[in-house]
Parts: C-alpha cells; sequence; structure tokens
C-alpha cells in the first residue's frame, strides 16, 4: 500500500504549527495505525529528520493515550482506539489527514501530543472513594443490585482517551466527566462522596476550559469504549439532586 499523509507538525507549544506532506510505501494492510506512523518515524530518522511526535503506551485499546484526529474523525474511521485501528480501512493510493485532539482544553505539546492533564485534574477533584478497601472483600459482602453493577461496569469502561471532547462541536467534556462521575455515584462504595463528587467534578471541568453540551451526540458517537449519551444526562440529574440536597 502505497499512501500520501499529511501530518500536523509543531515544534512545541509556543511555535505555529502546519501540515506537512510524506509519503509512505509497503504499507501492510495488517499493520496498526501507529504501526503505519512507526515505519514513516524510521524512515525519517534515516534521512536525518525529526521523527513525528504522538502518544501511545498500551498499543491494546486499554490506556487512552494515543488520540489522533484521522481525515477529520477521533480516531478515525472506525469505531475503535488509533492503536486498535487498522491500515485495511484505507485503500492502496488514500491521502489521510492526521491532526491532534482539538480543543482549547487540550493544548498541543508538539506534533500530534496533546496536554491531557485537564482530565487528570477533574479526576482527582472527585474520581475517588474514600471507603476503606482493604484486602479484596466477599463479593457478597456489599450487596450492589445488578442493575447498578452493569452500569458501574458500562462507565468504567471509559479509558479517557479524549475522542469525546475532540469529535465535539463544544469541545465538551461532558461525557468523560459523567462516565467517571456515574461509575461510582452508583455503587454503595461511592455514596459517601455522591453530592460533592458531582459537584466538584463538573466545577472543575468548567474551570479547566471544556465547552458546554448541546447534545449533538458526537461524543457518544466517536467514544471507542460505547460510554452511552444518556451518561449525561444521569450526571444531570446526579448535578441537581445534589444541588437540592446542599442548599437543604
Ligand atoms: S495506546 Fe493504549 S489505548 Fe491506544
Amino acid at each position: 500500500m502505497k499512501l500520501t499523509l499529511r501530518v500536523w507538525r509543531q515544534r512545541d507549544a509556543e511555535s505555529p504549527g502546519a501540515m506537512a506532506t510524506y509519503e509512505v510505501d509497503g504499507i501492510s494492510a495488517d499493520m496498526s495505525f501507529l504501526e503505519m506512523l512507526d515505519t514513516l518515524n524510521e524512515e525519517l530518522i534515516l534521512a536525518g529528520d525529526e521523527p513525528v511526535a504522538f502518544d501511545h503506551d498500551c498499543r491494546e485499546g486499554i490506556c487512552g493515550a494515543c488520540s489522533l484526529v484521522i481525515n477529520g474523525d477521533a480516531h478515525g474511521p472506525e469505531r475503535t482506539t488509533t492503536c486498535q485501528l487498522h491500515m485495511r480501512s484505507f485503500a492502496d493510493g488514500d491521502t489521510i489527514d492526521i491532526e491532534p485532539w482539538r480543543a482549547a482544553a487540550f493544548p498541543v505539546v508538539k506534533d500530534l501530543v496533546v496536554d491531557r492533564s485537564s482530565f487528570d485534574r477533574i479526576i482527582q477533584s472527585g474520581g475517588y472513594i474514600s471507603a476503606a478497601t482493604g484486602t479484596a472483600p466477599d463479593a457478597h459482602a456489599t450487596p450492589v443490585p445488578k442493575p447498578d453493577a452493569d452500569s458501574a461496569f458500562e462507565h468504567a469502561e471509559c479509558i479517557g482517551c479524549g475522542a469525546c471532547v475532540a469529535a465535539c462541536p463544544n469541545g465538551s467534556a461532558m461525557l468523560f466527566t459523567s462516565a467517571k462521575v456515574n461509575h461510582l455515584n452508583v455503587l454503595p462504595q461511592g455514596a459517601p462522596e455522591r453530592e460533592t463528587r458531582v459537584l466538584d467534578m463538573v466545577a472543575r471541568m468548567d474551570e479547566e476550559g471544556f465547552g458546554g453540551c448541546t447534545l449533538t451526540g458526537e461524543c457518544a458517537t466517536a467514544c471507542p469504549k460505547g460510554i452511552p449519551l444518556p451518561s449525561i444526562a444521569a450526571m444531570n440529574k446526579e448535578w441537581l439532586r445534589a444541588v437540592r440536597k446542599v442548599r437543604r
């Protein structure tokens, strides 16, 4: 497979960026998208040029580190992470545009790498429990209704990749924040911080400069883990409940 890549190059956070065009040849349809970028970088290094900086860690769809806008879509044409996207999704001769996440709260660090520490600060503000965990308890020690357990697991699938923010025309982090709030708020172990968690995490999200949610649904469409759009409605309900309770 021979491809033309138009890649965002930016020396550092202060420098202006621009698209640079590269040709890559000998790309296998079985390669992952990141392996294709590895091939490009090997060629750049051999030519004495600066390789393209991009984020990755597990390359197994688990860590959420890989984060590229590919042909205008967060994580590209398939509903998966960039590391799990394979070159069979493209055709020989294609031109592929590769850009970093575009959001005010995710400033570009270099090339395709963005700073997503704003997500970490949202988690720090309330994405934890204070209940003593100790050693693993018996499975039935704290009864959790099956629908609540299923809901917690569904929301816990969020890997914090930021595709929801990158896909949203408002740069909103509501889907991410709702996944992290709902994951703990539905469980008895998360009950002690149920109100402060949602209030603090939503406040922190706003402070970080994420946009407001207008329920366009692009976030849920782009999410590689399938966090559903009603998760946002559930968090809004939690937030209203918390505001009423705190004001009493
Ligand atoms: S590198 Fe870990 S999810 Fe892609």
